[in-house]
Order: C-alpha cells, then structure tokens, then sequence
C-alpha cells in the first residue's frame, strides 16, 4: 500500500473519509500522517481518535518565508516515509519547488467543476453565476492553483432556494465518495499525464509500484 499524508486545515471531513476508505486494507494506500498547518484543525482531534499518527507545522510564524515552512513539513514527510500527498482543504499555497518534487504524487480536491470558480468561496460564486451544475474535482497539484490535471469530478444540481450552506453541503457529500475513490486511482498507478490532461487507465498498471 502507497504511504500517504493528508494535509488539512481544517476541520478534516474529507480526511475522515480518506482514512474511513484507508481503514479497509484492501484499499491501494494507507494514511500514514495527518498533517495541519494549524494547532486548531479540528480534524487533527479526529485523526488522533483514529489512531493515526499527526503532526502540526504552524505556517503562521514562517511568516512569507513559504520555502523554510515547506522545509519543515518536508522533514515530517520525510520521517513517515510518505510517497504520497493529499491536500484536504489545506489552504496554504505552495512554491513551485514544492509542487514539482512532488509531482504526480500530490493531489487536492476542490469544491468546484474546475476550471470553472478556482480560489476561494466556490458556492458562493457559482449560486451568483446562476449556473445549474456545480460540484467538486480531484486534481493532480501543479504550480498553477487550482489548474493541475482532472483525476475525477462529481456535479451536483443547483436547486432554486439554494444558498451557499445548502449547496455546499450538497457538494461536500460528494467530495466524501469523490476523494477516496480518485486517491485510490492514484495509488493505485492508473493515473498518466498527457499534456495537460490527466489519463485513467482501466486497470492498475504493471508500473503501479513506480507510481
Ligand atoms: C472542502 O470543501 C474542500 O473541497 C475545500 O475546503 C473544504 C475543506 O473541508 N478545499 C478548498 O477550498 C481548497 N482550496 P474539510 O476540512 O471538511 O475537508
């Protein structure tokens, strides 16, 4: 099984659903770290209850300096042997080194139908747009915020009377199936790189251990 760090934020629902999936051992990766960024991600508590190992690397006093923040978290990787990242509502960006020493090996989920409503307050903006699909997208992490290669996507309808708490929370259950199910794809060696695409093969590769 791929070893793989959930870095978060926050309260952490989709890192409970990526170690609910991980909890069954025939799933392609196991969560070996949960990683926040702040001492209060209230998933951290979750985490712990779970029994998986956590650790916080406090961005804040890094202050611009996101190379020397990147450096730290860097070393808790390191000490996990983590070869692989999934960023859950992780709202730090990061450098340009960062993405690309982990390239193919990092992924986030977004609440949005990328490319549409990159950035922040997805709802909000997609219910102001007046479009009647939104939803949510996994993604490969490449320097670009929010513009990496599609993995997996899942929409939801817009209904009339919607504000931004009800359809967010429409989006977020799908994030739960989302994110174990687009992980595991990743872990599991299907996912290739064409251009700006990304590419699912049908079935695990031969190479699934080279990711
Ligand atoms: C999720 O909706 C996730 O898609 C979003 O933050 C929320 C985190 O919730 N991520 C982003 O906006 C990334 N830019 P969670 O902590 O309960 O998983």
């Amino acid at each position: 099984r791929r070893r793989c760090a959930v870095l978060i934020s926050g309260r952490g629902s989709n890192m409970a659903a990526l170690l609910a999936a991980a909890a069954n051992p025939a799933y392609p990766a196991e969560i070996v770290l949960v990683l926040a960024n702040k001492a209060g991600a209230g998933g951290l508590a979750r985490a712990a209850e779970a029994g998986i190992p956590t650790a916080i690397v406090e961005s804040r006093p890094f202050g611009r300096d996101r190379a020397a923040f990147e450096a730290a978290m860097e070393a808790e990787l390191a000490q996990h042997g983590v070869e692989l990242i999934a960023l859950a509502g992780f709202m730090r960006v990061l450098t340009e080194g960062f993405v690309s020493r982990w390239a193919g090996r990092m992924v986030n989920i977004h609440p949005s139908l990328l490319p549409s409503f990159p950035g922040v307050d997805t709802h909000a903006r997609a219910l102001a747009a007046g479009v009647r699909l939104h939803g949510c997208t996994v993604h490969l992490v490449t320097p670009g915020v929010d513009e990496g290669p599609i993995i997996a996507q899942a929409a939801v309808p817009v209904l009339a009377g919607d504000d931004e708490h009800s359809l967010g929370a429409r989006v977020l259950e799908q994030e739960h199936a989302l994110y174990p199910a687009a992980l595991a794809l990743v872990a599991q060696g299907r996912v290739r790189v064409e251009g700006a695409r990304a590419v699912v093969a049908d079935q695990p590769g031969p190479d699934a251990a080279a990711l």
